[in-house]
């Protein structure tokens, strides 16, 4: 498991019991090594308040905890050492950030301050300190994080580095500070200890890394003590390249870790980005294409991948499936969630046990939280019956999965679809339910999961032919479309504009903020815009759905202009409403019921199948 941030670190930067059950669980999960995620060696080279550290000998009781919970798992407890060095915002920090030259972070802007001779010195020594508290601690291994745009990488880098000193300039200048810093490190724990280094081979930037020069920069710095090399990608501009999303192939990362491999060739390589199937995994090691394998959002989607994929059980790992909810979550929630796994962050509280009293449980929907709530459910124990009034079970994925983009989607309905027939949850397919069915089963408890439906706004014309929803668009009968208007440019308008772009049709989206995709992911919104762009996609912002004819939408600005925009199809994607009349109905028969995902309230997948968890572990 490589460097992953928890955000289960306390603002002083100790661990909590939940930091500890989180790295307790991975590692009972049964990979060779946990890399625990990067710890600030300076109290100014933090990224955030939520950043692990080991700037003091105060940290150290911590460590020593987690290595021990590693330890008795079965695990190499390993851990990442790390310098933001420009890559943090001042506020959390309460100073100008450290960086090689006068460049600012391009995502975080602001003014840096360029380091003095003395401060890159203090900067070595720091790390060697905190190599030194690694070993008190514990750790059997210790990786320097030179990748992902932090300082070590901004000094690799033509891109962040101007400096016309000995640190910078050639490849020799500006591989001279992590040179220094891996002297340091290996004279503080001896000629023996293993030391890792994590670079990012390249950066996809004017002037950024490129494998060639990563192989050169590796040649460099390796002969000062570095026995393993951890191949990654991507900086500050790039993030796409440092989590990628599942718009980006899988191991995509593997081509440049072999032309590494075969350069430096007595250096072990591991390798890591998007590779989230034990059978790639295999396949990369098997084909002598990397030394090692490093799955990070994989064991947050799953933390029993590694023991599953040793016994076979391939069916039952919950892939993960590159949405980057988890990215998402830590920034803009600052604590970590995961779409697939909704223990993620809450090991403890999502615990399963068994139930002592089993109900007969009726769950209605099939949608991710009905199928989630039922299979939870039945692995307690209780006896559970599920009602999809469609002929296929995935609600509202499959509709999320029809893009060639998003067919990792498919895994999660996939998952689910296994669980329920694995806990031997019973299916009635295309059995719409109502509220004298519900009286004749009499069940004990009765879960509703009927999720939303598209709304409409109430417009002149919105029951013209010419209107459609999405889900009419994407899996209803096809029909012949070049001009298509989409009203409506959150992450399902903007993804049908993709999907639609994709296959040749014209494309406008009509969004009533001054932005589009404002809910979406980041680094997905990023790769999607670009690709909006590319297929020229027309994009009309501030503007919103005033009537439609047979001919097209009229769209009305925000001073009360009036623009008619021609089409032969017009979308609607403004979001949906609960599908909850059955709810109201239900309470008065029963006293207990219950409400799940989209039919309490419209929102993503995650909590739908974060409800289905909860009420699935609480009966
Ligand atoms: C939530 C999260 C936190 C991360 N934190 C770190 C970190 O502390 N150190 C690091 O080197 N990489 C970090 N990464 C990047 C991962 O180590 C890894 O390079 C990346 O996720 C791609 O690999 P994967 O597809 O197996 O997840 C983080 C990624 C995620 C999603
Ligand atoms: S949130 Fe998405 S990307 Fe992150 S671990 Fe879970 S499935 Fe993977």
């Amino acid at each position: 498991m490589p460097g992953l941030a928890s955000f289960l670190i306390e603002n002083d930067g100790s661990y909590s019991d939940k930091t500890i059950e989180h790295y307790r669980l991975r590692a009972a999960g049964g990979p060779s090594m946990i890399i625990v995620e990067a710890h600030g060696v300076a109290p100014e080279g933090i990224v955030s308040r939520h950043q692990a550290r080991i700037y003091d000998d105060r940290f150290i009781d911590g460590l020593s905890r987690i290595v021990a919970v590693i330890k008795a798992e079965g695990s190499i407890p390993a851990i990442q050492i790390h310098h933001a060095g420009r890559q943090v915002p001042a506020r959390i920090i309460k100073r100008k950030p450290f960086a090689p030259s006068t460049l600012p972070c391009p995502a975080i802007k602001g003014d840096v301050e360029p380091l003095t001779i003395e401060g890159i010195h203090k900067i070595i020594r720091q790390f060697g300190d905190a190599a030194e508290r690694a070993v008190q601690a514990g750790f059997e291994l210790i990786e320097i994080h030179g990748a992902h745009g932090y300082l070590i990488n901004q000094f690799l880098s033509r891109f962040s580095n101007i400096r016309e000193d000995e640190y910078g300039k050639g490849i020799a200048g500006r591989a001279r500070f992590a040179r220094e810093i891996i002297r340091e490190v290996r004279g503080r724990v001896g000629k023996d200890f293993p030391i890792s280094f994590k670079i990012s081979a390249q950066e996809f930037v004017p002037d950024g890394l490129t494998t060639e020069e990563t192989i050169s920069i590796l040649k460099l710095i390796v002969t000062e003590g570095v026995d393993i090399v951890q191949v990654s990608a991507g900086n500050d501009a790039t993030p796409e390249w440092i989590c990628q999303p599942m718009f980006m192939k899988k191991a995509c990362l593997v081509d440049s870790a072999e032309k590494i491999k075969a350069a430096l060739k007595d250096i072990p390589i591991m390798v890591v980005g998007r590779i989230n199937d034990p059978l790639i995994a295999e396949a990369i090691i098997s084909e002598g294409k990397a030394d090692l394998v490093c799955m990070g959002r994989g064991l947050l989607a799953d933390p029993e991948l590694p023991r599953k994929a040793q016994e076979g059980r391939l069916d039952d790992i919950r892939i993960c499936i590159a949405c980057n909810t988890c990215m998402q979550s830590i920034f803009r929630k600052g604590r970590i969630e995961c779409l697939v796994n909704p223990s993620l962050g809450r090991e403890k509280e999502m615990e399963i046990h068994p139930t002592s009293s089993p109900k007969n449980i009726m769950v209605i929907g099939g949608g991710p939280g009905g199928l989630n709530v039922a299979s939870t459910l039945a692995k307690r124990g209780h006896n559970v019956f599920l009602y999809e009034k469609e002929s296929v079970l995935g609600g509202q994925l499959i509709l999320g999965s029809v893009s060639v983009y998003k067919k990792e989607m498919l895994h999660l309905i996939d998952f689910l679809k296994k669980q329920i027939k694995k806990y031997n949850v019973t299916c009635h397919m295309k059995s719409e339910v109502n509220i004298d069915m519900i009286k004749e089963i009499n069940p004990d408890v009765v879960i509703i999961a009927t999720g939303s439906i598209p709304y409409k706004p109430p417009v002149d014309g919105i029951n013209l032919p010419i209107v459609a929803t999405v889900p009419e668009i994407l899996y209803g009968v096809k029909t012949v479309m070049k001009d298509v208007i989409i009203i409506g440019g959150g992450a399902t308008g903007c993804e049908v504009a993709l999907e639609l772009s994709e296959r040749g049709i014209h494309v406008i989206i009509v969004e009533q903020l001054p932005n589009i995709g404002t809910q979406i992911e980041a680094i997905t919104k990023k790769i999607i815009l670009e690709k909006l762009r590319k297929n020229s996609v027309r994009i009309l912002t501030e503007h919103r759905l005033s009537k439609v004819s047979e001919k097209g939408a009229y769209v009305t600005d925000k001073n009360g202009n009036h623009v008619f925009l021609k089409g032969d199809k017009v979308i609607i994607a403004v979001g949906n409403s609960p599908n909850n009349s059955l709810f109201e109905e239900v309470k008065q028969i029963k006293k207990e019921v219950y409400q799940i995902g989209d039919c309490l309230e419209v929102r993503s997948a995650k909590e739908a199948i974060y409800e289905g968890a909860y009420i699935g572990i609480s009966i």
